[in-house]
């Protein structure tokens, strides 16, 4: 069976309705059901899935998708292990290799996989150094078949007359970085190694890491990209850790190879490792297939903080709840574990550093506080990881700050909303105008749009709202005004990439093209963008959504109001301000009744 068909067999003879309820109770509702939803923590049922559509939504969390994305959501898969369980479940056969896009790739694949059975076959099945310095280094066998992990020995070409002999191409053997061309001669490229795999979340070799056994240059050796290794795209150990990380609910991120082995040995399996290279927001999207929650545990030298640093801006930015650890004792959790072993180890969990507890303990150390340049520098810099957080958390920070730096609480807050909350405080603070919480335009305007910092714009993770308003807008032109009032909302640089790309496009009384969209989009704006196209599903419903999008961005824009009239509060005083108070009391109670009552009405 082709692909397509298989897909179209599927969707066809499972439905959706019957493959949720299996795993959510749900009850009829006009021609839906409804259930709890099982992407987020909700006490009322949000949760709507349409029979006739055969599509899922939850108006809690925007989760929407059709029997295909449910399956991969809830049950963490990709899309061919999806069709696979459905398939299995139904009694549905299919041929897998209709799904195989690319037959060059498998044959890479399979070259790789060979190349690991040499490696790990060198290393286990008689004396050689490689074996003897993994011992030395406290690796028991049953971990080195755990991780494949083989060796490469001195010889020029070893693997390479393997491979000859298993009949692979040399010109693929060349694409995998395997072996190199010189003076029309082929030898190996990796000698006198010990032979990390690199494995995907599909089980598939999809490169080598190549440690120098003792001293020497490079200490390791990581093959180079292909066309199934990019290295941006994966993290090391995920096929074995996975599901660790999913139950724990918590990814302890490491520098190094060793450091996964290591830690997965002691017992501490919930663990994968970066793969050498900065952190990028494509292993965060990775990650964040398998869990929320990461701890960064990278060596405790100085360019082991700085690439916590980036990484952790990377995950927050992600949407990830993010904390830091450095080892106390070894110079990274390598050492740490095979020194103190696992419960020293987990201690060191529990005391992880929060996001911004870390941000500004490093800025901490980078000033000198005891002089007043030091502290007016500190606040300074504070001020702007403080910017990147929500209300609440800010205000959690800022009460610890003005403790601990022994500054009023104003003083901060002033710093925080005064300067670039700008025209909303400044105008309004402690002036004039009220506003009427109930006027949709006004509401809308409320937030001081145009000055989202930079950072924390790259920051902020796509929300469902913007993904919801794009489609629409996509899928009917008729609502491209409608949307382009709200189209502040649009922070996430890629969705306010693409919105861009709409603007641009977009014909008064005609249909947008979105393949025209596509083509305005960088690649990695083009990912979201297709992700979009194919995964958020407002068919049939877009006035549904766009109405309840609409009242989800006020609710916000009031709640932002909200916590800005309670730090303007906070400040006023009562003899200078009294008039103002007043004021701002009623409005704030106004508001608090509204949002009340859309809280009423969900
Ligand atoms: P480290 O130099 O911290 O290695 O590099 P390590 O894990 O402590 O190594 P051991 O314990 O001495 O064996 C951390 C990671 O950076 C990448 C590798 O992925 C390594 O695991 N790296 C390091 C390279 O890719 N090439 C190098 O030459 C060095
Ligand atoms: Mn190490």
């Amino acid at each position: 069976m082709q692909r397509n068909n298989a897909v179209e067999e599927i969707k066809s003879r499972c439905n959706i309705v019957d493959v949720i309820g299996r795993v959510v109770p749900l009850k009829k509702a006009g021609s839906n059901y409804k259930g709890i939803c099982p992407f987020h923590n909700e006490k009322t049922s949000s949760f709507i899935v349409s029979e006739q559509k055969q599509i899922f939504t939850c108006f809690g969390c925007g989760a929407t998708g059709d029997v295909i994305a449910f399956v991969q959501k809830y049950y963490n898969l990709d899309f061919l292990d999806a069709i696979e369980r459905l398939a299995n479940e139904y009694g549905i056969t299919i041929d897998k290799s209709s799904f195989r896009k690319n037959e060059k790739n498998d044959k890479l694949y399979e070259i790789n996989r060979d190349a690991a059975n040499f490696f790990y076959k060198a290393l286990t099945t008689k004396a050689n150094a490689g074996y003897a310095y993994m011992k030395n280094r406290g690796i028991e066998p049953a971990t080195l078949k755990k991780f494949g992990i083989g060796y490469a020995d001195e010889k020029w070409d070893s693997l390479y007359t393997y491979l000859k002999s298993k009949g692979h191409d040399d010109s693929m053997l060349l694409d995998l970085g395997l072996i190199s061309n010189s003076k029309g001669k082929y030898y190996d490229k990796f000698r006198n190694r010990v032979m990390f795999p690199i494995i995907n979340t599909r089980g598939k070799v999809i490169g080598f890491g190549g440690r120098i056994i003792g001293d020497g240059e490079p200490k390791y050796l990581n093959s180079q990209e292909s066309p199934i290794f990019l290295k941006k795209n994966n993290l090391y150990g995920l096929n074995l850790t996975k599901h660790d990380i999913s139950k724990e609910n918590c990814a302890i991120l490491v520098e190094g190879y060793m450091d996964v082995i290591s830690l997965y040995q002691s017992g501490v399996q919930n663990v994968s490792a970066s793969l050498g290279t900065a952190l990028t927001d494509n292993q965060a999207a990775l990650l964040k297939r398998y869990t929320d929650g990461v701890i960064l545990s990278y060596d405790a030298d100085d360019a082991g903080r700085k690439a916590a640093l980036r990484g952790l801006d990377i995950l927050y930015g992600a949407g990830m709840n993010v904390k830091v650890l450095h080892v106390t004792d070894g110079k990274d959790p390598d050492e740490f574990v095979k020194k103190k072993g696992k419960e020293a180890f987990i201690e060191l969990i529990k005391k992880a550093l929060p996001y911004a507890d870390y941000k500004i303990e490093h800025i901490k150390r980078e000033v000198d506080i005891a002089t007043t340049e030091g502290r007016v520098e500190f606040i300074k810099r504070a001020i702007t990881v403080l910017k990147a957080l929500s209300p609440s958390e800010a205000d959690i920070y800022i009460k610890k700050i003005a403790a601990d730096m022994k500054i009023s609480e104003g003083a901060i807050r002033m710093e925080l909303y005064g300067n670039d909350g700008g025209a909303v405080m400044n105008a309004q603070a402690l002036g004039s105008g009220r506003r009427n919480p109930g006027a949709g335009s006004d509401a809308a305007n409320m937030s001081g749009q145009a000055s989202v910092p930079k950072a924390i714009k790259n920051a902020k993770p796509i929300s469902a709202i913007e993904k919801h308003l794009i489609k629409i807008t996509l899928t009917d032109a008729s609502y491209y005004h409608k949307v382009a009032a709200y189209s502040y909302i649009f922070r996430n640089e890629k969705a306010s990439a693409i919105w861009k790309a709409i603007k641009s496009v977009y014909r008064e009384g005609e249909e947008i093209d979105a393949e025209a969209v596509r083509e305005a989009l960088e690649i990695g704006e083009q990912d979201v963008f297709d992700d979009i196209m194919k995964n958020t599903l407002v068919a049939g419903y877009e006035e549904q959504i766009y109405l309840d999008s609409v009242r989800r961005i006020e609710i916000s824009e009031m709640k932002k109001r909200e916590s800005e009239i309670k730090v303007m509060l906070s400040l006023a005083d009562e003899e200078e301000n009294g008039e103002n108070i007043k004021e701002l009391t009623e409005e704030l109670m106004e508001i608090q009744k509204w949002i009340n009552e859309q809280g009423g009405s969900q």
